[in-house]
């Protein structure tokens, strides 16, 4: 049986790999860093299915140089606005993304973003390294309060809600802006709709987890900054883009808003120059929020599955543009 021939950028956990071995030949890209785009090209070119990674930029211009023989494009995440979805549909391409399976992993880490923010974990961490631990203070790293606070959740979907969840062991009081209102969602985390100049006011928290879009790029700048409270933190585990990064620095360095936590940045990887880097106000980590390894393992096996029913014809299991198959 001659075996379908599929393009992988990056080494993806074993168990994802060995799924495919026995129908796939597979090359998988060995570099630590992603592809060049001139590279990927030329390697999609060759193959009948990519699974790829936030980090390859799937343009119009290579999936059409792939065609007729790409079949899928499995993307081992659940976000895809690295890929030109639209384009990729009219051309008769099934994307296959992720779902589920990261949603618990990211809400934990949206919480250790938080937490560390709240009660100043790293600026600790760094000053006891430094041999800053004199004495017990009374008013040493003086953090704020979680237990009881309100949070803001903006995008109420998975994993919105499972940040949600958490909160009520937390006694709080939570508020969450979405375009639509879940009813059931309501009910079952018991947080409570709010308008977004709303939530901005109230919430001592303000956690992002909504997806980057034409509508929801730079959500947050000066403007949204200025109307929350002075003493707010920010956390952000979806997309850099959501967020004005320069009016993000402006706002930390101001105290406009008290602290972030960001696990995401405008542009990946951050410039080691980047004034954000200096604010001790800022707790800041490289894209790991879906970095479990039982996260990352399921995310590898799904991401399997999705490519090999593309090859096969099938339809995906996980679809991000299903549109493609009316
Ligand atoms: C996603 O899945 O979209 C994350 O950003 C990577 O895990």
């Amino acid at each position: 049986m001659t075996k379908y021939k599929a393009f992988v950028t990056r080494q993806i956990p074993q168990a994802g790999l060995d799924s495919l071995a026995s129908t796939v030949d597979l090359e998988v890209w060995p570099g630590e860093l992603p592809p060049p785009y001139e590279t990927l090209a030329e390697k999609v070119r060759q193959v009948d299915g990519l699974l790829c990674l936030v980090t390859d930029r799937i343009d119009r211009q290579l999936m059409e140089s792939a065609l007729p023989a790409l079949k899928v494009i499995s993307q081992m995440a659940v976000g895809i606005d690295n890929i030109d979805i639209q384009a990729a549909t009219g051309m008769g391409i099934p994307v296959g993304n992720t779902p589920g399976v990261l949603t618990e992993a990211t809400a934990d880490f949206a919480w250790a973003l938080l937490m560390a923010a709240a009660r100043r974990v790293v600026e600790a961490d760094k000053l006891t390294r430094a041999g800053g631990w004199k004495t017990w203070g009374p008013k040493v790293l003086l953090g704020v309060d979680i237990y009881g606070a309100v949070l803001g959740i903006v995008g109420f979907r998975r994993i919105g809600q499972a940040v949600a969840r958490r909160g009520r062991g937390f006694g709080m009081r939570i508020l969450y802006f979405d375009r639509s209102r879940d009813p059931a969602a309501e009910e079952a985390t018991g947080a409570a709709w709010m308008p977004f100049d709303g939530l901005l006011d109230e919430a001592d928290f303000v956690t992002i987890h909504t997806s980057l879009n034409a509508e929801t790029v730079h959500m947050f700048g000066a403007d949204q900054f200025a109307r929350m409270k002075r003493s707010s933190i920010l956390i952000n585990t979806a997309r850099g883009p959501l967020i004005n990064q320069p009016d993000l620095y402006t706002a930390l360095f101001n105290r406009t808003i008290a602290y972030a936590g960001i696990d995401v940045t405008e542009k990946e990887p951050i410039s080691a120059d980047d004034p954000l880097l200096t604010l001790d106000n800022l707790v800041i980590t490289p894209h790991i929020a879906s970095g479990s390894l039982q996260a990352r393992t399921k995310m590898a096996l799904m991401a399997a599955e999705n490519l090999l029913a593309g090859l096969r014809g099938e339809r995906l299991p996980n679809c991000a543009n299903p549109e493609v198959y009316r």
